[in-house]
């Protein structure tokens, strides 16, 4: 997979290199590149920004540099996809990661400040041969731009990736990927400041802990995520969900 970061603060995704993004670089199933906006500006200043037409605060991103760097970026690519962070994106979640998983080539945009000018997404989306926008929320708060957001869910979506983590079975069992929080866990020492390991943990009995896991993670979801249950399945934290 390939991934071009477009910012006006390359260095924060000097993490990327960190830990296992870093390590999926090194083995060749990942290449990243982050660009510098300004670089596509032509005036002393490397103005990226202007004041938004119709008036409000704050400042908007200009259109030409955005246009360039796009152009540039894509001028290699047969088909990719655009992803712009954005509080008022499609919601990011699991299911979103997956799909995105499956591209070859992410571009991200990072805006700041008001946003991007609207016309470089247009634009963009009206090259659906060569490009697919998507624009994601990582949730219902605002950052200060983009990059912290594109680095999440950089992560989320990288380690799906076949081949980038060791274990494809705690792909599988974690939290979201059967639309379930997951359940709690446990180490040794079985006893520790009082308080004891569930015994059923320590039973043996594989179908009785498959069974006792997955309830927690019904009561768990029921509790603390009701909206992610279907309605006959939802329970508030002060009721009693049935054994399952
Ligand atoms: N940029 C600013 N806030 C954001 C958010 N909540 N999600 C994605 N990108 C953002």
């Amino acid at each position: 997979m390939r991934l071009d970061y477009i910012t006006i603060f390359p260095d924060w995704f000097a993490p990327l290199s960190l830990s296992l993004p870093g390590r999926a670089i090194e083995s060749g199933l990942l290449s990243i590149a982050v660009h510098d906006l300004r670089d596509w500006t032509h005036d002393r200043h490397r103005t990226v920004d202007d004041t938004p037409y119709g008036g409000g605060a704050g400042m908007v991103l200009k259109p030409e540099p955005w246009g360039e760097a796009l152009d540039a970026v894509l001028a290699s690519s047969d088909a990719a996809t655009l992803v712009v962070p954005t509080p008022s994106g499609r919601p990011f979640t699991q299911a979103l990661a997956r799909e995105l998983a499956t591209r070859e080539h992410l571009v991200w945009a990072c805006g700041r400040y008001e946003g991007i000018d609207q016309r470089v997404l247009d634009h963009a989306a009206g090259r659906p041969d060569v490009v697919e926008v998507v624009e994601v929320s990582l949730g219902d708060y605002v950052l200060n731009g983009g990059e912290v957001a594109a680095l999440a869910i950089t992560e989320a979506v990288v380690r799906l990736l076949p081949g980038f983590m060791g274990n494809a079975a705690s792909l599988v069992e974690e939290s979201h990927e059967d639309g379930l929080l997951e359940y709690p866990v446990y180490t040794k020492p079985a006893s520790w400041r009082g308080l004891d390991v569930p015994d059923v943990l320590r039973s043996g009995d594989h179908a009785r802990i498959a069974a006792w896991r997955h309830r927690q993670q019904v009561e768990r979801t029921a509790a603390r995520r009701p909206d992610l249950l279907p309605a006959s399945q939802a329970r508030h934290e002060w009721e009693v969900v049935p054994a399952v």
